[in-house]
C-alpha cells in the first residue's frame, strides 16, 4: 500500500483582478479548489500525495489558466520536496538560478559589495503585500501633501519564506514619477527598535519601490547598476518585486536600496569619534531653475546664490562641524571654479576622486543619461569626506537611459555634451539664466576636457566599450533578465489592461503612455531602432568602435563576473 505523504501547495494570486472568483490547482489532471484567508493573496492546499505535474487556474477566467499561459506545459513537482516555493500565478520561474547570466567584471570589486543585502537576491522576485486602511490609501493617492506618511502592515514573500511586518511607515517616493498613475513608494521599518525581527529585513531598515513607469524594458537601472559594479564603483543594489496592496495587483516594481548613511558606511568607511560615526557631508544634485553644473553664479536670477545653491544641492547628510548645511558643497564649487583648465592629474587628485568621476562620466556618456550631470545637471550625488576632505562624485537614476529620449546617440564625448540637451527637433538646450546659451558642465570643462585628463578618459571609454558595453558582453544578461522577468512584465502590463488598481495622476504630472507587450518586447528583440535597449547598445558600441579604433567588441574582464547569486548572508 502506498504510504501517504502530505504536500503543500502555495500560490500567490488575486483572481478578482482578472474577473475570477477563486483559484484551483490542477494536479495530474484533477482540479482542486484552493483556500485563502479573507483579503489575502496567498492560496493554499494541503494535498494527500505527491503530485507529478500541476498548474493553476483562475475559477471563472479560463482564458488566463496557466495551461493556456504556459502553452500546455505544466509545472513539474520536485519529488524531493514536500512543498512548493511561494509560487506566483502565471510566473514560470519561481527562482532564476538556472538562467542567471552575469557580465564581465573589469575592475577589482569593492569591499562594500560584501555588505550587499539578500533582499536584492539575484534570480528572485519577492512579493510585497501591503495592508493599509482604505481611507488612508485614498488619502495617500489623492492628497496634495505628497510628504504624508501612513502606518501599514505588510507581508514579504521570498520564494522560500514569508515574513510579516507591523508598524511600518509607507509613503510616496520619487520626484516627477509620483505624479503618474503607478506611484513609487518607500517603506521604512525602523519604528520598531525594540523588536529587531520586525524592524529590519536582510539588514535593511528601509527601501524604495520604484515604479518603472518610464522604462519599457524594466531593466535599465538594473543593467546600469551592473555596469557600475563591473567598474568598481559605489552603487546601491537593484532588484525587482511584485507589489500588491489590499488584495489587488499593483505591478512590477524595482526594489531599490537607499543613498543614505548606511551607503556611506558601506563604501567610504567613515571613522568613529568615540561612539559617533563622523560621516562627512552628502549632497544630491537636483536641477531646478538652473542645471546643477557646480557653478556659483546664476545670471539673471533674482534669488541669491545661497538660495539657489540650497535648491540645487539638497543636503542629505549635513557636515559634521559647522552651521551651514551647504558649506562643504560651496567649498567644492569654489575649488572647481578655481581649478586651472590644465591642472595636472596629481593636483586634481589631491582634492577629487578622479577615477570615480571619470568612470561615472563614462557611464553617463555610454548610456546617454540626458537627465544626468552632463545633460540636465541632475541626478547625482557628491560625498565630501569630513572637514572639507576629498570630493567623490556619483551618478544615479538610470531608468530613462539606454535609448529613451536620447538626442545624442552617436559621436564623441564633446559632441555628446554639446547635443545631449537638444530637444526632439534638434534645438539646443535652454540658455544658462540670462546668458545667450547653455554653459558646459563645470567638471566637464575643467576635468574631462583638460588635456592632461582627456586621453585617460578616452582610454577608459575605449576599454569599457571593447570589453563590457556591447552586446557580446551585455546580451546574455539582458536575455536572461527578459526570460526570467517576462511573466512579471506581462502581468504588470495586464494591471493596466484590467485596471486592477485605482490610483490616479496628480494634477502636476505629465501623462505616460500605458505599457504594452509590443513596446516591451521590442526593447529586447529589435536591433535597429535606437529607442530600444538592445538596438541602442549595438549602435552606440559600434559607433564608438569606429571612433576610438576598437578592433573587436568582446566580453572580457579580469575579475570574474558581476550579477551572480549572492551566497553569503549579507
Ligand atoms: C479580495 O478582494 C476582492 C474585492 O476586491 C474580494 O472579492 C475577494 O474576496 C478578496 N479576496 C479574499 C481572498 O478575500
Ligand atoms: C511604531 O513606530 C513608531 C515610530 O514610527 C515608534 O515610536 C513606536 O514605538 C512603534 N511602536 C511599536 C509598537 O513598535
Amino acid at each position: 500500500m502506498k504510504s501517504s505523504i502530505l504536500t503543500f501547495i502555495l500560490v500567490i494570486c488575486t483572481p478578482n483582478d482578472f474577473g475570477g472568483t477563486g483559484v484551483n490547482v490542477v494536479i495530474d489532471g484533477v482540479s482542486k479548489p484552493m483556500n485563502a484567508k479573507p483579503n489575502d493573496i496567498l492560496y493554499e492546499l494541503e494535498f494527500d500525495g505527491t503530485p507529478n505535474q500541476y498548474y493553476y487556474e483562475i475559477v471563472g477566467n479560463p482564458a488566463i489558466s496557466e495551461n493556456a499561459l504556459f502553452n500546455g506545459n505544466p509545472r513539474t513537482w520536485d519529488p524531493q520536496s514536500t512543498t512548493t516555493f511561494y509560487e506566483v500565478y502565471g510566473r514560470r520561474h519561481s527562482v532564476g538560478d538556472e538562467l542567471i547570466k552575469g557580465v564581465p567584471r573589469l575592475y577589482p570589486p569593492l569591499d562594500g559589495y560584501k555588505k550587499y543585502s539578500q533582499l536584492f537576491q539575484e534570480g528572485e522576485v519577492p512579493v510585497i503585500h501591503v495592508n493599509i486602511d482604505q481611507s488612508q490609501y485614498t488619502q495617500l493617492t489623492t492628497t496634495e501633501n505628497k510628504e504624508a506618511k501612513y502606518k501599514v502592515e505588510f507581508d514579504l514573500y521570498t520564494p522560500y519564506e514569508k515574513y510579516h511586518f507591523t508598524n511600518v511607515t509607507f509613503a510616496l517616493s520619487g520626484q516627477d514619477s509620483k505624479n503618474l498613475d503607478k506611484k513609487p513608494y518607500k517603506i521604512d521599518l525602523s519604528g520598531n527598535k525594540a523588536d529587531k525581527y520586525n524592524s529590519e529585513i536582510f539588514n535593511r531598515k528601509e527601501f524604495k519601490l520604484r515604479s518603472l513607469r518610464y522604462d519599457e524594458s524594466y531593466i535599465k537601472n538594473k543593467i546600469v547598476t551592473d555596469l557600475a559594479e563591473s567598474l568598481g564603483l559605489p552603487i546601491t543594489q537593484s532588484n525587482f518585486c511584485r507589489l500588491y496592496i489590499n488584495n489587488k495587483s499593483y505591478g512590477l516594481y524595482e526594489l531599490a536600496d537607499m543613498y543614505k548613511k548606511k551607503f556611506i558606511k558601506r563604501f567610504f568607511n567613515p571613522q568613529k569619534n568615540e561612539d559617533e560615526v563622523i560621516y562627512g557631508s552628502f549632497y544630491k544634485g537636483v536641477s531646478g531653475d538652473f542645471p546643477a553644473y557646480l557653478y556659483s553664479d546664476f545670471p539673471g536670477s533674482s534669488a541669491t546664490p545661497d538660495e539657489i545653491i540650497g535648491e540645487l544641492y539638497e543636503s542629505i547628510i549635513p557636515p559634521t562641524a559647522g552651521y551651514d548645511p551647504h558649506q562643504d558643497i560651496k567649498a567644492m564649487i569654489a575649488w572647481a571654479e578655481s581649478l586651472p583648465e590644465t591642472a595636472s592629474k596629481e593636483e586634481i587628485e589631491q582634492k577629487f576622486d578622479l577615477d570615480m568621476f571619470l568612470k561615472y562620466m563614462a557611464i553617463e556618456y555610454l548610456i546617454c543619461h540626458w537627465d544626468g550631470y552632463l545633460g540636465n545637471g541632475n541626478n547625482f550625488y557628491i560625498y565630501i569626506e569630513p572637514n572639507n576632505g576629498k570630493y567623490h562624485f556619483l551618478s544615479y537614476d538610470f531608468d530613462s537611459t539606454l535609448g529613451k529620449w536620447c538626442h545624442a546617440v552617436e559621436g564623441t564625448i564633446d559632441s555628446y555634451v554639446l547635443h545631449v540637451g537638444d530637444d526632439s527637433k534638434g534645438n539646443p538646450a535652454d540658455p544658462y539664466g540670462s546668458e545667450p546659451k547653455n554653459r558646459e558642465p563645470l567638471l566637464y570643462k575643467k576635468i574631462i576636457k583638460n588635456p592632461n585628463i582627456k586621453p585617460i578618459f578616452d582610454n577608459l571609454v575605449k576599454g569599457i566599450v571593447q570589453n563590457l558595453f556591447n552586446l557580446q558582453a551585455l546580451g546574455p544578461r539582458i536575455d536572461y533578465l527578459y526570460e526570467f522577468l517576462k511573466d512579471d512584465m506581462y502581468w504588470d502590463i495586464d494591471t493596466f489592461i484590467y485596471k486592477t488598481f485605482d490610483t490616479k495622476y496628480f494634477a502636476d504630472g505629465g501623462v505616460q503612455e500605458e505599457p504594452s507587450r509590443i513596446t516591451t518586447d521590442a526593447q529586447f528583440s529589435d536591433l535597429t531602432n535606437t529607442e530600444n535597449l538592445k538596438a541602442f547598445i549595438k549602435a552606440k558600441s559600434e559607433n564608438l568602435a569606429q571612433i576610438l579604433g576598437i578592433p573587436k567588441l568582446e566580453a572580457k574582464g579580469d575579475y570574474g563576473t558581476v550579477g551572480e547569486k549572492m551566497m553569503t548572508i549579507g
